[in-house]
């Protein structure tokens, strides 16, 4: 007997600097076409408005391309899903625009997708899969949550950033030493070869499951001047050693809160989502702790760490299950809770 066909979905992903298609059929997640912008690299960090211009540009090759590699054809789609929030609003207007406009055109239903349920429902992309109820870890540019995942769209935070979030902490201090922008992925490379126990700083703990990084940004802002008044070339000549150390400080903030919301709650499942996740300072970390406590850990393919439409995709696919759809007068918003 044939087996039915279950929905095809195109997602469209522009909540930051990353323009991404992805096409979905029957929950599985067929490609992920992701178009990244050099552009912000000189300026230190994402300039809104060229991120806007940068997806719109971008959008229709990318579009084009997901359905290509996939071998479908815009008319075949079941629905078309984006990205509402949180994210930069001009940012999220190209996308949503763009889908609506798809949807008009088709004459097919629209699903709006919450960015960081997207980034906890990656873990559903490919084996193994978490069971309910888990914990996520969500760490990226924008965001640094602590998630009870009870369903695919049942979510609940326990625990957050009341200031910076941790990728950002990152950004800002590789922006410090004079490193280009994004800075997360160059620390996480230059620690692998460095000490992690030369430096120490100050940080600050929040009370709780929440999570504060404005103090350890000071503190190592003020660590590097007063290193650099005694030794201007210190940063180029201890470069690796600096990384290594700040980089241990920001993974144990992290850490630290993980041990506290496994015991808790008494869930021993845990996952991380998010662009910090593709750290690997971040992942040998926990699957040290994975180990000593008895969790079953869940890290997502470095594919799906960072944004993406292939996680859009997904979240869509459980949207379109129960008939979640949105209308055409919809508006993206820059704030959005999980
Ligand atoms: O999830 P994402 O792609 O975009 C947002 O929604 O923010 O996360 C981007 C963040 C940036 O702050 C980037 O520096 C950080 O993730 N990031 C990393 C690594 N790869 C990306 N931070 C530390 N180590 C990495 N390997
Ligand atoms: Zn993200």
């Amino acid at each position: 007997m044939l087996q039915p066909v279950g929905p095809v979905i195109l997602a469209i992903e522009s909540s930051c600097d990353e323009t991404s298609a992805a096409v979905i059929r029957n929950g599985k997640v067929l490609n992920n076409i992701i178009a990244s912008q050099a552009v912000h690299q000189k300026y230190g960090g994402v300039v809104p408005e060229l991120a806007s211009r940068a997806h719109q540009r971008n959008i229709v090759m990318v579009v084009e391309e997901a359905l290509t590699s996939a071998g479908v054809q815009l008319q075949e789609m079941d629905a078309i899903a984006f990205t509402r929030g949180p994210g930069l609003m001009g940012s999220l207007l190209v996308g949503v625009s763009f889908a609506k406009g798809l949807a008009l055109a088709l004459n097919k239903p629209l699903i709006e997708v919450n960015h960081m349920q997207a980034h906890v429902l990656s873990h559903f992309i490919d084996d193994p899969r978490p069971a309910f109820p888990f914990i996520c870890l969500t760490v990226s540019g924008g965001h640094t949550q602590l998630i009870i995942v009870k369903d695919y769209l049942d979510m609940e935070v326990i625990g957050e950033t009341q200031d910076d979030a941790v990728g950002e902490a990152f950004d800002k201090a590789a922006k410090i030493m004079g490193l280009p922008y994004p800075g997360g992925p160059l620390i996480d490379k230059h620690a692998q070869a460095g000490n992690p126990e030369a430096y120490s700083f100050s940080k600050t703990s929040m009370p709780g499951l929440d999570f504060s990084f404005s103090g350890i940004k000071t503190a190592f802002l003020y660590f590097i001047r007063d290193e650099r008044k005694k030794n201007p070339a210190f940063v180029e000549e201890n470069l690796n050693d600096i990384c290594a150390s700040i980089q241990r400080h920001l993974i144990s903030m992290l850490t630290d809160k993980v041990v506290q919301a496994s015991e808790q709650t008494g869930i021993n499942q845990v996952a991380i989502a998010g662009g910090v996740s593709a750290n690997s300072g971040l992942r040998n970390a926990l699957k040290t702790l994975a180990g000593k406590h008895g969790w079953d850990l869940f890290i997502p393919a470095f594919e799906y760490c960072t944004d993406n439409a292939g996680m859009i995709a997904m979240a869509a696919h459980f949207k379109y299950q129960k008939g979640l759809f949105t209308k055409l007068n919809v508006s993206p918003l820059a704030r959005m809770p999980v």
